[in-house]
């Protein structure tokens, strides 16, 4: 079988160029970070870039109406279905270079080594970024691929807003990226296959250079309102208040103790991201708090019944505390199992290539497990450096760790694709 060696330096050159556009000192650690919230002004910068560099590499660009991205190199049998590849490039407000960037930029440079060794492959290959994988700017992570596999409708998600009433419509719009191409899928593709740094501690401490991913662990996100009464702070008895910061509190505090209360099982996860007080002053009890719930858990039984138990705390609050609190789901997946064949593909070529690898679940929400649902797919880990910190400036790969991922990437889609 044919084989193609990837250009690491090539590689990493990209990686740094795309962490430039949005890029920001971090006041406290003066480490510099990416800020690219989905359809900003930096993140249209970012798309400009890349589906430029996507038409250098020879790829025919089309933009759907969802603003997903997508680049096809032709296959010597066009009517196969294509082998797809890729990730986001949309970042937190706190991001690295990495979360995203090293999917679609590793793809890209698959491409582009096909290209120098003038290789074809018989299925297509397609390659893209996916608008709004991370969710922290209109509330619904994987919104783009969510779209193209039809898990979330086109008006649903062109709908959503963030916190100023902007709609993924109106951005789109703005920015030129509201495609005509179809935003879902028309067929299958033959396999999906992502590249992503870990995210977290595992593949460094255990000093393994590759992760084999076996799937992604359950998500789900609610945004929780809640209203109480503005009242005096130094002359409103506490027992007459109607606390909406109470509540928020209390429910942060919930949320943290069903986590490491072990009953949902050793890996349960909750974190309060967003926390709101109305008015938001130092002598008025407040009248509103808007907060968010992000709960995870590898088992989809364990998170179901963490979700009933704090659907059933905020009913005892209301009653305990008088508030009126408005509870929305904003997000939820259910866990994910990756194929079987296309992870031993990918050990496979870890281990041709003389790489250390081991299975791993991911902590994280990726594209890929958007697409599992609809064609055979897994991703590939790269560990990270300080812990795998990410959504932090800090976050961190160096350039080999990289590009032995990207190697194993191109080995496993050429592999897919012939
Ligand atoms: C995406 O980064 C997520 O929140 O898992
Ligand atoms: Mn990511
Ligand atoms: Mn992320």
């Amino acid at each position: 079988m044919s084989s193609v060696s990837i250009d690491s330096a090539r590689l990493w050159e990209r990686l740094m160029a795309l962490a430039e556009v949005g890029a920001y000192t971090d006041e406290r650690t003066g480490l510099r970070g990416v800020n690219r919230l989905a359809l900003t002004d930096a993140d249209a910068q970012g798309r400009r870039l890349v589906k430029r560099w996507f038409q250098e590499a020879g790829l025919e660009v089309r933009v759907d109406r969802i603003g997903n991205v997508i680049g096809r190199r032709e296959g010597s049998e066009p009517g196969l279905a294509p082998v797809m590849s890729g990730s986001h490039i949309d970042s937190v407000p706190t991001g690295g270079a990495f979360d995203g960037c090293l999917g679609v930029l590793g793809a890209l440079e698959v491409v582009r080594s096909l290209n120098d060794a003038g290789l074809t492959t018989r299925h297509p290959l397609e390659i893209g970024f996916f608008t709004d994988e991370e969710g922290a700017r209109f509330g619904t992570d994987m919104l783009g691929s969510g779209v193209l596999v039809g898990r979330l409708s086109l008006e649903e998600a062109l709908a959503k807003a963030d916190t100023d009433g902007v709609t993924v419509g109106d951005e789109l719009r703005r920015h030129g990226f509201d495609g005509d191409a179809p935003a879902l899928l028309d067929r299958p593709p033959a396999a999906f296959v992502e590249v992503h740094v870990e995210q977290g501690p595992v593949l460094a401490a255990e000093g393994v250079q590759l992760g084999v991913v076996t799937g992604v662990q359950a998500i789900a996100w609610r945004e929780i309102v809640i209203g109480g009464k503005s009242a005096h702070a130094g002359t409103t008895p506490m027992a007459l208040r109607r606390d909406a910061g109470l509540a928020a509190a209390r429910i942060a505090t919930f949320a943290h103790e069903l986590a490491v209360s072990g009953r949902y099982g050793e890996h349960m996860r909750a974190t309060i991201g967003r926390l709101e007080l109305g008015p938001n002053r130092v002598n008025i009890v407040p009248n509103r708090a808007v907060m968010t719930v992000d709960l995870r858990n590898p088992d989809d039984a364990a998170m179901s019944a963490a979700e009933l138990a704090l659907e059933g705390f905020l009913e005892t609050l209301r009653q305990e505390l008088g508030v009126s609190i408005d509870c929305r789901v904003t997000a939820k997946t259910g866990a994910v199992v990756f194929d079987a064949d296309v992870q031993d593909v990918i050990a496979q070529h870890a281990q041709h290539r003389g790489l250390s690898h081991q299975r791993i679940l991911s902590g994280a929400g990726h594209d890929a497990q958007e697409f599992a649902a609809v064609c055979p797919t897994a991703m590939v880990f790269v560990p990270g450096l300080y812990d795998g910190i990410s959504h932090n400036p800090r976050e961190y790969s160096t350039n080999d760790a990289c590009a032995a991922g990207v190697q194993v990437l191109a080995d496993t889609l050429l592999e897919l694709a012939c």
